[in-house]
């Protein structure tokens, strides 16, 4: 992520100190596995959203990198539990903290984050701000149980797929960029448009990630990849590789949803997605979405960080982890 670190170093360095000092707990155990999470490989998008949002909007105050955590908190309790419902093993290029310490310490410590984030957040005093992150948080859990209701459907549409991403994961990057409007007490126009900011760099970043986990390697995406169709995730690179292939193809693929297989056959299926247009159609889905959320940000004035915003979108897309 080499923009970030020439433009966005010491937001990011300000961030993770935040990260660490506001686990507020005595606890070893707690302190051990946080810093094992949170300092690992992570990209820290959601909370740089909502530090570059307030300093666009020209709110400066010291407190913003504080209050940051709250979206990383929320973010990185949402996967340590993702992480025990996937049975992931590697998690920002470290074993995942259930593999570690196991699945309860996991749901535990996720428990513990969220809890954190919500202690943090109070600290606003601001009413609007906390229903944004509860809103966000419940609509984060919709999304997982629309997941957990659509695997290994292989009828699953593209919009039902679009609504699944919608709120597991833009309703945060949403509420990050949402949340900063609410505290600098702007405008609604600029609230909805730092909301559809977020939105549509969340759907793409969604659209990437899944596509990345049928053409990365487990060394560069900092997770094994393969996993969502060995999980039976039905996404959007599966989904335009099924309205392609011919029947027989489509039959092994309902045939391993169903009935699971051997590695052969998930191999075999792997590499027939990546022979399609499939993954060229995702990414050309992402950079609408990037295009839309760049054009959220015209009603505002050009500045630095409106163009470390502008940059930080292309990265989405252009990202290799
Ligand atoms: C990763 O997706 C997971 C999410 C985007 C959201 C997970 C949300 C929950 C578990 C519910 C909310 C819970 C709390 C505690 C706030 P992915 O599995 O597609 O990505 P991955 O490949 O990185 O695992
Ligand atoms: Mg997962």
């Amino acid at each position: 992520m080499k923009f970030i670190l020439d433009e966005a170093k010491s937001h990011i360095e300000r961030i993770t100190n935040e990260l660490i000092k506001n686990i507020g707990s005595d606890l070893s155990f707690i302190r051990e596995i946080g810093e094992h999470i949170l300092l690992g490989n992570g990209k820290l998008l959601r909370p740089l959203l909502f530090v570059l949002s307030c300093k666009l909007l020209g709110y400066e105050e010291e407190r913003i990198y504080s209050l940051s955590t709250v979206f990383e908190y929320i973010h990185v309790a949402s996967l340590l539990h993702d992480d025990v419902l996937d049975n992931a093993e590697m998690r920002r290029n470290r074993p995942s903290v259930n593999t570690v310490w196991g699945d309860h310490a996991a749901i535990l410590q996720g428990d513990f984050l969220y809890a954190r984030s919500l202690i943090i957040a109070l600290s606003t005093k601001n009413l609007r701000f906390l229903e944004k992150i509860a809103d966000a948080t419940n609509r984060m859990v919709e999304g997982q149980i629309m997941e957990l209701i659509c695997s290994n459907n292989v009828d699953l549409t593209r919009e039902q797929y679009f609504s699944i991403i919608e709120k597991k994961t833009s309703s945060l990057l949403s509420a990050a960029c949402e949340c900063a409007a609410v505290l600098a007490g702007t405008d609604i126009e600029k609230e909805i448009a730092l909301h559809n900011f977020g939105h549509n760099l969340g759907m793409a970043f969604q659209l990437i990630d899944d596509m990345l986990d049928y053409i990365s390697s487990e060394d560069v995406f900092g997770k094994p990849v393969g996993k969502d169709l060995r999980e039976g995730k039905v996404t959007l690179p599966l989904i335009y590789a099924i309205q392609e292939i011919g029947e027989e193809d489509r039959g092994r693929i309902i045939k391993l949803l169903k009935e699971k297989g051997n590695n052969k056959e998930y191999e075999y299926i792997l590499k027939k997605v990546t022979q399609t247009k499939a993954i060229s159609r995702t990414k050309y889905d992402a950079l609408n979405f990037v295009n839309k959320a760049k054009r959220s940000l015209d009603l505002f004035d050009s500045s630095p960080i409106k163009d470390i915003l502008i940059e930080l979108s292309n990265y989405v897309v252009q990202r290799e982890r």
